[in-house]
C-alpha cells in the first residue's frame, strides 16, 4: 500500500509532531517499510498504486492506555448522589462505587459483558484507536476476575483491535473480606494472579494505591508477585491523596503511574529517573470536579513521558472518547496539543511496552488514522466533533 499527498504527524521525534508535508508512506503486511516526503519516495515504491489522501493530515492510530472498559451495569445512580453532595470516597465507603459495578459484574454472563463493552470498544474505534488496555479488578474472586480477562481477550477476536490487559486484583476489597485486606491479597488476589498468567490472560498487573483501597506494603505484595512471574506492573497512584504509591512504582521500574493529581516534585523525579510514564486521566479529574491538578511542569522539568487516557470506567470516568480526552487533557491540565497527541500516541505505547506502535516509522506496525482535517492542533481543538476520514489497522484500510 501507498499513501500519497498527506500531511504526515509521525510523532516519531522526541517532541512536537514530526511533521511531514507533501508526505508519503509505504506498507508491507502489516509494518511501515517506508515514510517521507513524496519528493523523496525511491523509485521502487512509486511504481505501486497510490491512494492519494488530498492533503488530509495522518497520524499513528490512538492507543487508549488506561481503561476499565469490561464491567456490568452502571452507576447513574451514583452520579445524581454526587450532584446532591456526596463525595466519590463518601460512596465508595458506604459500600458503593467499585464494589458496586463487582456485584453487577458477578451477576453478568460473559456474553452481557461482551456485548456492553463492544458498544464501549467501537465508539473508540470510531475515533481512530487501534490498540486498547483493559483492566480487570471488577470480579475481586477468582471466578470473575477470569471471566473479565477472558471477556477482555475475546474482544481482539470480534473487533480489528489489539487489546493489552491488566490484572487489577488490588482494586478495592470485597464485602467478603471486609476489614481484612490482607486475607483478601492473600487469598484470593494473589492465587487468581497466578492462575490468571497461567491461562496467558495478563500482560501487566496494576493495583489501586489510596486511603480508599490499598496501601504501599500491600500493593509491594501483589508488584512481588508479578515480578516474580516476570510481568510488568502499573499503579492508581496519588488520584485522592499523596500515600506513596508514586514512589512505589519507581521502585519497581513500573510501566507507569497513573492519575497523580496529587504527585509532588520528589515523585516526578522518581519516575524520570525509573524511565516510568505519567498517565493522565482527565476523564477522572472531569467527572469528580477534581481541583488539584498534576504536576505537569515537573513531570516536564524530570523529562517523564506524558500519556493520555480515557479511564473509561461506570465510576469516576463514563467516557468512551478519547478524543476528548486529548481537549480535556489541553484545556484542563495545560498540554500542548502535541503533547497530548503524544500521549495518544507515543507515549501510550510505552506505557503499555509496545515498542512498535505510536509513531509512523519504518518498521512501526501499520496502524494509522486519517483525519478531514489539515492540523494536528485541530483533534485536540474541537469539542464533540470527529474528524476521523479513515482507520488503518494493521496494514488493512
Ligand atoms: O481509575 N481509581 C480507581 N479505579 C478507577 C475507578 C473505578 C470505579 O470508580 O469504578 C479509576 O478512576
Ligand atoms: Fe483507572
Amino acid at each position: 500500500m501507498l499513501l500519497t499527498n498527506a500531511r504526515i504527524a509521525t510523532m516519531a521525534t522526541p517532541d512536537g509532531y514530526g511533521l511531514i508535508d507533501d508526505g508519503a508512506i509505504v506498507v508491507q503486511g502489516d509494518r511501515i517499510v517506508w515514510v517521507g516526503a513524496m519528493a523523496d519516495l525511491p523509485a521502487a515504491h512509486a511504481a505501486q498504486d497510490a491512494t492519494d489522501l488530498g492533503g488530509r493530515l495522518v497520524t499513528p492510530a490512538l492507543i487508549d492506555c488506561h481503561t476499565h472498559l469490561v464491567f456490568g451495569g452502571n452507576r447513574a445512580g451514583e452520579f445524581e448522589q454526587r450532584l446532591e453532595g456526596a463525595t466519590y470516597e463518601q460512596i465508595a465507603r458506604s459500600g458503593g462505587g467499585i464494589v458496586s459495578t463487582v456485584r453487577a459484574t458477578r451477576d453478568a454472563t460473559p456474553d452481557a459483558l461482551l456485548r456492553d463493552a463492544l458498544t464501549r470498544v467501537d465508539a473508540m474505534i470510531a475515533e481512530g484507536v487501534a490498540t486498547i488496555e483493559i483492566k480487570s479488578g471488577y470480579g475481586l474472586d477468582r471466578e470473575t476476575e477470569l471471566k473479565m480477562l477472558r471477556v477482555a481477550r475475546r474482544i481482539a477476536d470480534m473487533r480489528p483491535v489489539t487489546v493489552r490487559t491488566s490484572y487489577l486484583g488490588a482494586h478495592a476489597v470485597p464485602p467478603e473480606f471486609a476489614g481484612d485486606a490482607d486475607g483478601y491479597l492473600d487469598q484470593v488476589c494473589i492465587p487468581t494472579l497466578h492462575a490468571a498468567h497461567a491461562e496467558g490472560l495478563v500482560d501487566a498487573v496494576d493495583g489501586f494505591c489510596e486511603g480508599i483501597a490499598f496501601d504501599t506494603t500491600q500493593i509491594a505484595l501483589v508488584f512481588d508477585a508479578a515480578r516474580a512471574l516476570g510481568l510488568p506492573v502499573k499503579l492508581h497512584a496519588e488520584q485522592l491523596s499523596n500515600i506513596g504509591g508514586t514512589q512505589l512504582a519507581a521502585r519497581y521500574a513500573a510501566l507507569s503511574a497513573d492519575h497523580v493529581e496529587y504527585a509532588n516534585d520528589a515523585d516526578a523525579q522518581a519516575l524520570g529517573q525509573a524511565g516510568s510514564v505519567a498517565v493522565l486521566l482527565p476523564g477522572a479529574f472531569y467527572t469528580l470536579r477534581e481541583t488539584q491538578m498534576p504536576p505537569v511542569a515537573a513531570f516536564r522539568a524530570a523529562g517523564v513521558p506524558m500519556a493520555i487516557a480515557t479511564d473509561c470506567n461506570p465510576g469516576s470516568s463514563p467516557l468512551a472518547s478519547p478524543l476528548l480526552a486529548l481537549n480535556m487533557a489541553c484545556t484542563l491540565f495545560r498540554l500542548t496539543p502535541a503533547e497530548a497527541l503524544a500521549g495518544l500516541t507515543r507515549n501510550a505505547a510505552l506505557a503499555l511496552g509496545l515498542a512498535d506502535q505510536g509513531r509512523i516509522a519504518p518498521d512501526m506496525r501499520a496502524d494509522l488514522a486519517v483525519w478531514d482535517v489539515t492540523e494536528p492542533a485541530e483533534l485536540a481543538y474541537r469539542i464533540g466533533f470527529n474528524p476521523l476520514h479513515t482507520r488503518i489497522f494493521g496494514g488493512t484500510p
